[in-house]
């Protein structure tokens, strides 16, 4: 593969692929000595036409582990604000001599189409409520680790604000593709209706998803994306589809707790259930870094 534009596109043996070379990564990582040379040949461009924390840091970190040379792009302060268009823009960044680009952009597609018109790897990190495949595979990776390699036949619910999220597409074809049985849970308003085509089970109660559920991976409410027809009040979303201790200890079981970052405290988790025993979060943020450099060393098919 040349690119990473989104999971629909890869097959079982890719991620299995990613997920050993991450498995080396992450012990890299761990050590005083935190980097290798494997990239030091290569420069990338990390553009953000989006706000992020944890995608733009683990992108620039796991390219500083791998020892590339990295330069970092937002749109905020750039000549886009000028009219200029994201081809030009890329294709002026690709004129210094970069190898790579990390893009995220708010248009759903944008990813697949910069691959269409330039001549470098792109890698989508995150393209509007399309895809957002390094998401999906760190999170899947992180349930592997928590599970043992096999997600076959574990139940995995994706909660809350599905229509306006880039993570639950991903996570649904990647957690299928490695044998996981998906539901879907939330607002009715919050589901798109095309969705159940994609062999997964979608219920609009809370406990008893979570009765069925091996792992829960809450999703954010995407309040800047949301108009007041898609929407219960905050107040009717926290009642129905937010998790506190009190629903966990009514479970009488364990399950594991994910969330893709940024946690909207008190909607979706209470603090209690997000910094709790159960809860993976900081795991798939240290488990980001590692996928994200597997990602860049084997599209940058530099392999040693
Ligand atoms: N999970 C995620 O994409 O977080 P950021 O928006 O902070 O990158």
């Amino acid at each position: 593969q040349k690119h990473l534009l989104g999971i629909k596109y890869l097959q079982l043996s890719d991620i299995e692929l990613i997920f050993s070379t991450a498995d080396e990564f992450l012990e890299v990582i761990r050590r005083p000595i935190k980097k290798v040379p494997s990239l030091r040949d290569k420069t990338i461009a990390n553009i953000f036409f989006e706000n992020s924390t944890r995608t733009k840091l683990s992108f620039e970190l796991a390219e500083k582990r791998l020892s590339a040379d990295v330069i970092n792009f937002s749109a905020s302060g750039s000549s886009v604000s000028k009219g200029e268009t994201l081809v030009d823009t890329v294709n002026n960044i690709l004129a210094m001599k970069v190898d790579m680009v990390v893009m995220r952009h708010p248009n759903p597609g944008a990813a697949h189409f910069l691959a269409t018109q330039v001549n470098a790897t792109i890698i989508n990190a995150g393209d509007g409520a399309h895809e957002h495949p390094t998401q999906a595979l760190l999170d899947a990776y992180s349930i592997r680790q928590k599970f043992g390699n096999n997600l076959k036949g574990l139940r995995i619910a994706i909660i809350g604000d599905i229509l306006h999220s880039r993570v639950a597409l991903s996570n649904i074809f990647c957690l299928k593709m490695l044998g996981a049985e998906v539901r879907l849970c939330g607002p009715a308003t919050l589901i798109p209706r095309y969705i159940d085509q994609l062999g997964v089970e979608i219920s609009y109660d809370l406990m008893e998803t979570l009765r069925w559920c091996d792992v829960a991976n809450f999703l954010r409410v995407q309040h800047e994306r949301m108009d007041v027809k898609y929407f219960p009040t905050l107040r009717e979303y926290i009642m129905q589809y937010g998790l506190n201790s009190q629903l966990l200890q009514k479970l009488n079981k364990p399950i594991t707790i994910l969330h893709p970052g940024p946690i909207n405290r008190g909607v979706e988790l209470t603090s209690q259930v997000a910094d709790g025993e159960h809860s993976i979060i900081l795991q798939q943020v240290e488990n980001g870094v590692a996928i994200r450099m597997a990602v860049l060393y084997l599209l940058a098919g530099t392999r040693e």
